[in-house]
């Protein structure tokens, strides 16, 4: 990733912080916060790449005590509502063992190639036992490959840094990052809006995601893992 990807991605997201950002659909909002909500003993939480705080307020309803929205871009942040700190992900503005959870709601995949060097700001700043969790579009999937790869049929909504994961290669990267329990599970988002997108899933491919074969034909993995 060259060094241009700071303007052009936190110039996209500036940008779309003016608009108002996509919600989550109720049945959404029920498993997102099932998986990576705060336990009882996570206090400390950082939504990280939290953009306008649409993760962030869902969490706080879980009443963990103290939560900070971190983000890159100004304009995100302005409309969270929530504690916030401007700042990059990969040099992250906050004093070892600071937070008992990270959640890191579809932001890992707008750091492609640089995911590591996030991973390991993230055991740095988490206390000992610690929970990373998150959920980014699964690269495995053929949805994202035609739509969010490099070739002509690339969506332009897209911001022009993101890119999918492969779960299999993030859990890798976080075990190499010194933690452990690494897990993934792959699933789709029910958008209430019937895209083009939500309509081949919800017709054609969710049908069919039958056994492995859900790894190719679902779009997104949450994944989660333990500071050790
Ligand atoms: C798809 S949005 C997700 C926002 C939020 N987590 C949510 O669930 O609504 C991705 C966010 O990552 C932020 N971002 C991109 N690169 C970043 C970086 N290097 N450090 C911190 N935030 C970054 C963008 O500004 C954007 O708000």
């Amino acid at each position: 990733m060259s060094s241009s990807h700071y303007s052009r991605e936190q110039d996209f997201w500036d940008k779309k912080g003016v608009d108002a950002y996509v919600s989550l659909s109720a049945f959404d909002q029920e498993r997102i916060l099932r998986w990576i909500g705060p336990r009882s003993n996570e206090r400390r939480c950082l939504d990280l790449g939290g953009g306008s705080g649409m993760t962030g307020r869902l969490l706080t309803t879980t009443g963990v005590p103290f939560l900070v929205c971190m983000d890159i871009s100004a304009e995100m942040l302005r409309h969270s509502g929530l504690l916030s700190v401007q700042g990059d992900a990969l040099k992250l503005p906050f004093a070892n063992d600071s937070f008992d959870l990270i959640v890191a709601a579809a932001f890992l995949h707008h750091v492609p190639g640089r995911e590591s060097e996030v991973l390991r700001e993230c055991a740095r700043i988490l206390a000992p036992n610690g929970r990373i969790v998150g959920y980014d579009p699964n690269a495995r999937s053929l949805q994202n490959r035609v739509f969010m790869g490099d070739g002509r049929l690339r969506l332009s909504t897209f911001s022009p840094d993101e890119r999918p994961i492969d779960p299999r290669v993030l859990c890798g990267k976080l075990g190499a990052e010194g933690f452990a329990n690494a897990s993934s599970t792959v699933f789709s988002f029910r958008n209430p809006k019937l895209t083009p997108f939500e309509a081949i899933q919800r017709y054609a491919l969710d049908p069919m995601s039958i056994g492995p074969l859900r790894n190719w034909l679902q779009r997104w993995f949450f994944w989660s893992a333990t500071k050790s």
